[in-house]
């Protein structure tokens, strides 16, 4: 088969399309043809050499979420038949024209979405999943500031909080990323770059934060979240110490936690695609919430989709498509 494959860390020059043994399902595991991978940030680290692939998976193949159609499967699969059309979370090896993944970390494409939608869903939506509404407790009505508000994370957790009732402020780099997390149902938007988000929402009253800034970040945040506000952290970009004033933690009550998808265990990815399943795949069908695709590549151009990734300008997702 065809994959991008990292031939050394480095810039976006090192992904080439390469000859790569295909891969073989494992019994619990159903076998992909891909027609459609999504980018994530943390492609760009791993590319770098900053983000080792976890065991299991191509060390040299990128690619986090894919979509495509089921070609076989492992004897002890009950969830999928060939032919079905599916979208997958994967630990790594997504862009590639044949990918292998558990069954319980798949969910069908939506009706009416094309591949390329569908593979731009699974990673962002586990996450924000997770993050915002279980980790979070995120309920309707409550308050929620996202930073970085125009990332694939930040247009999910948008439409997802907005579904379910929420008031939602988001920090951007530019009034046009803010105008679109307007439309995407933001109430508010902050450009950080002109504005202190700590003096803008001073007296707003947040009661959930998702953070993948973090550094000074941390200060600021706890000052302007409510009395039992919870602050989820699903990066570090501007570093990975601050300080933490404790008295604020203990007046306000103040949750801090956060976490890493990528090596979680199967089974906690296989029970949070099924509570996925029942509650964001009914927003997906009643257009509550829909993809918001700013790019495709075909597959031999993953060097120029990783450098839109890089400069930041995009505002959603950025697919690789199988022609
Ligand atoms: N913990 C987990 O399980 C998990 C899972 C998925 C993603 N994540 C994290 O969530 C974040 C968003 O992921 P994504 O794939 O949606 O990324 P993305 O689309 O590339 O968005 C990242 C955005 O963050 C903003 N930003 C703020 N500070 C930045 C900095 N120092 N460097 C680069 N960008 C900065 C930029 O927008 P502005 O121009 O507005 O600043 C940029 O567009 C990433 O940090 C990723 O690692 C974590």
């Amino acid at each position: 088969m065809k994959a991008v494959v990292i031939t050394k860390p480095g810039g976006p020059e090192v992904l080439q399309l390469q000859e790569y043994p295909a891969p073989v399902p494992g019994q619990e595991e159903v076998l992909i043809k891909v027609h459609a991978a999504g980018l994530n940030r943390a492609d760009l680290s791993q590319r770098e050499g900053r983000y080792p692939a976890p065991p299991g998976v191509p060390a040299d193949i990128p690619g986090l979420e894919v979509a495509g159609t089921v070609v076989s499967s492992g004897e002890s699969v009950t969830m999928w038949s060939p032919g079905d059309k599916i979208c997958a979370l994967l630990a790594g090896g997504g862009y590639a024209e044949y990918v292998t993944v558990k069954e319980g970390q798949c969910l069908p494409v939506p009706e009416g979405l094309s591949f390329a939608e569908a593979a731009s869903l699974p990673e962002t939506v586990f996450t924000v999943w997770s993050n915002v509404f279980q980790r979070g407790k995120l309920t309707p009505g409550e308050t929620l500031l996202i930073h970085g508000g125009s990332s694939g994370i930040g247009i999910t957790a948008i439409q997802l909080a907005h579904a379910l009732n929420n008031k939602i402020w988001v920090t951007v780099g530019t009034e046009e990323k803010g105008e679109a997390c307007i439309r995407l149902g933001a109430t508010q938007y902050i450009n950080y770059k002109k504005q202190d988000f700590e003096k803008a929402l001073a007296t707003t009253g947040i009661d959930v934060i998702l953070d993948m800034v973090g550094g000074k970040y941390l200060g600021k945040n706890l000052t302007i979240l409510n009395p039992e506000g919870r602050l989820v952290y699903i990066n570090s970009m501007e570093g990975n110490l601050a300080e933490v004033n404790i008295s604020t933690v203990m007046q306000k009550r103040i949750t801090i936690t956060g976490s890493t998808l990528r090596s979680r265990e199967y089974s906690y990815k296989k029970a949070l695609a099924a509570d996925i399943h029942q509650h964001v795949w009914p927003l997906i069908a009643a257009k509550k919430f829909l993809p918001v695709v700013y790019a495709t590549f075909p597959f031999k151009e993953a060097a120029e989709a990783h450098r839109l990734m890089g400069s930041s300008e995009h505002i959603g997702k950025i697919v690789l498509v199988n022609e």
